[in-house]
């Protein structure tokens, strides 16, 4: 097991939080210390002075032990639009320095660190750098999150030809059922397992509210 995994998604939306949080509870089931990282978020609302997004919140509230808030979002950006743009509208530059000073100290505290990406691979973070930048510099396998429903296929197939391009590892992929009805469900998934020379790590059923213990048990990694 590495020290752990970037969270990459087919686009945002797709159901990267629910599956990172299935993910640290799978790997707590095992044993294993771990807590959730969102660098960069967008759409934050100000609690008591201070900008936070509920993904980020989530995720800290998940974590194997209690760390500060700045440490797991450094940048929570109020504006939902791409982080660049929500970052100039703040008037700040998002440093992937910055992140990786508060990665290490997270990776300090625990055996495993799952950053969580915003939006999909190549969603700008500043007026140079994307995503896919910042994976890079994190040096963690990465995990594609793919939300089956129609257009999947193409977008999951896209991802991964992405990520194998930019040079990163991928460890794998998670099939998240986030439509309820979705038509030919289990024929789109066997076709994605095919196109992605990866394993799949797990099929996320379809839940009504979020039960996190539920969906941990439909994934497989080993630790
Ligand atoms: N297993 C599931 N069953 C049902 N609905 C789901 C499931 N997983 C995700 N969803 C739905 O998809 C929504 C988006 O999921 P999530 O917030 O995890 O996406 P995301 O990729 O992290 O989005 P963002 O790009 O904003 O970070 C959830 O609020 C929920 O409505
Ligand atoms: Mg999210």
């Amino acid at each position: 097991m590495t020290g752990g995994f970037f969270i990459t998604g087919t686009d945002t939306g797709v159901g990267k939080t629910w599956a990172t949080v299935a993910l640290m509870r799978h790997l707590q089931s095992l044993g294993s210390s771990v807590l959730g990282m969102k660098p960069v978020a967008v759409g934050c609302s100000l609690n008591d002075g201070q900008w936070q997004n509920d993904d980020a919140l989530l995720l800290q509230e998940n974590g194997s032990l209690a760390v500060d808030y700045t440490c797991i979002n450094p940048y929570a950006l109020k504006a939902p639009v791409s982080p660049h743009i929500a970052a100039a509208e703040m008037g700040c530059t998002v440093q992937l320095e910055e992140i990786l000073r508060n990665f290490y100290h997270l990776r300090s505290l625990v055996d495993i660190v799952l950053v969580e990406g915003a939006g999909g691979w190549f969603a700008p973070i500043n007026d140079r750098q994307d995503i896919a930048d910042l994976a890079a510099v994190l040096e963690l396998p990465v995990i594609l999150v793919v939300a089956i429903r129609l257009g999947c296929i193409n977008h999951a197939k896209l991802s991964y030809q992405a990520i194998l391009a930019s040079g990163q590892p991928c460890a794998g992929w998670i099939a998240v059922c986030s439509e309820q009805h979705m038509l030919a469900r289990e024929q789109n998934i066997a076709t994605i397992r095919r196109a992605l020379d990866v394993p799949l790590l797990g099929i996320l059923p379809y839940t009504h509210y979020p039960d996190f213990n539920f969906l941990s048990k439909h994934l497989q990694i080993l630790p």
